[in-house]
């Protein structure tokens, strides 16, 4: 049976979490194949809000399995306060929830390692969510890490002594002037770790093969977006994992060529949350406009989010990257009330004009080149029908289907599964 692949085209917080949920009741397992408690995937549903980090957003449906892939970096203390938020569902985590044994750890010294590598950067700082995403994964590149596995052997304390050793000196090296009570996180960091050793943990790799064989169906579900991949993104404001499509391969174990329908996720405009290049960026009324209108706050750090017209030129990017099969559009209602909406088709450099990513959008300037459409008024939140929507809205549709040669088969015009309209 084939998997399919459901992933973000822009800088992160697309709205992959409701769409998952709005998936599961199509799938047996869904799984999530990278990054860690830096996501915030944000489900709503019956007048209830969820944020989930590193657990699958297929987790409120009874009947799927939830797999956490070996690409993932998990720190227990987060984990456990997400499954802690999630008790009034009685949900029975020993047969739908399952961890990859390999998946990385994040330690309490990761997170103060991000903390003191941003704050020496001053000015070119990342902007990073903080939650020691980048040095856990440059511990498993690095071949040092800690992974879920190692917690079952008698020696694991030893590992974690020896790698928190070498992450002191680090620290000491780096000198930054951040504070911290190491004591305390690491009490938290033991006590999560003895609870999380009593969840499943598996050979994921192993589970996928045979979850394939049984003719079951997966979805391999992304974070972040495929802009701040750490290859293909807008390099070094990136996350440090692959968010794009062989990210899936790698982080779950799943053969290249058992993929089947790629999703790419993308907002009707572009919000970007950090540092980093963003062509589109808009600092007048029209960017504050989609900021209030679309609750553009992060879902793990509470920052405001950037925002700005859509970008087809990366769009088009991620598209290829991925080979994205179908598109999904996400808060197209944010959109209502602007007389005119743009939408990016190219960028003007001091090189001439261009319509593919350049290697560098950081520091070569860069105009984007604008089209104009016709806004609309109407409130599309409570339209459950493509009939329904107003002309302006479908005229944008078809033109952004057409310019990325890719089918829209998804149109969302609110946080919540209902507000979800099929093509
Ligand atoms: P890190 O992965 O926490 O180190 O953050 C690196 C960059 O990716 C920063 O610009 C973050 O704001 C951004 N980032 C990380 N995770 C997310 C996400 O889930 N949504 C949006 N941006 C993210």
């Amino acid at each position: 049976m084939a998997v399919d692949l459901l992933l973000g085209l822009q800088w992160g917080d697309e709205g992959k979490g409701k769409i998952v949920d709005v998936l599961t009741a199509s799938y047996d397992v869904i799984a999530r194949f990278q990054g860690g408690p830096n996501a915030g995937h944000t489900l709503e549903f019956e007048g209830n809000k969820h944020v989930l980090h590193t657990i699958p957003s297929g987790i409120f449906h009874p009947k799927a399995v939830n797999l956490i892939g070996n690409g993932v970096v998990i720190d227990p203390v987060i984990f456990m306060k997400e499954i802690e938020n999630l008790s009034p569902y009685q949900i029975d985590f020993k047969n739908k929830l399952l961890i990859s044994k390999k998946a990385h750890l994040i330690l309490p010294t990761h997170r103060l390692l991000d903390a003191a590598s941003e704050a020496v950067k001053g000015k070119a700082k990342i902007g990073s969510t903080l939650k020691g995403i980048g040095p856990a994964y440059m511990d498993k590149t690095g071949r040092n890490g800690m992974r879920m596995g190692d917690l079952l052997a008698d020696d694991w304390e030893e590992k974690y002594q020896r790698l928190l050793k070498k992450h002191l000196a680090l620290l000491e090296g780096i000198n930054a002037q951040i504070e911290y009570d190491l004591i305390s996180m690491q009490e938290a960091f033991f006590e999560s770790v003895k609870a999380v050793r009593e969840f499943t943990l598996v050979d994921s790799e192993q589970y996928i093969f045979e979850a394939q064989k049984a003719g079951k169906k997966i979805l391999a579900e992304g974070a972040q977006g495929s802009l701040l991949d750490i290859d293909f993104g807008t390099y070094p404001f990136v996350t440090s994992s692959t968010t794009t499509a062989a990210g899936a391969c790698t982080g779950l174990g799943i053969a290249p060529n058992k993929i089947k329908e790629v999703f790419g996720i993308f907002k009707a405009y572009t919000t970007r949350v950090g540092s980093g290049p963003f062509p589109t960026e808009l600092f007048d009324e029209d960017g504050k406009q989609m900021g209030v209108a679309g609750h553009e706050f992060g879902a793990t750090t509470g920052r405001a989010r950037r925002c700005g017209w859509l970008d087809l030129v990366a769009l088009k990017y991620s598209i290829q990257i991925n080979g994205v099969t179908q598109l999904m559009m996400m808060k197209g209602d944010v959109l209502s009330g602007f007389k005119t909406i743009k939408v990016c088709t190219a960028y003007d450099t001091p090189k001439g004009r261009i319509d593919y990513l350049p290697y560098d959008i950081a520091s070569e300037p860069i105009t984007p080149v604008y089209e104009e459409f016709e806004g609309w008024e109407e409130d599309l939140t409570a339209m459950t029908r493509l009939e329904e929507f107003p002309k302006s809205f479908l005229d944008y549709i078809t033109y952004l289907e057409a310019a990325l040669e890719t089918p829209i088969r998804i149109v969302s015009v609110g946080p919540d599964r209902k507000q979800t309209i099929f093509r």
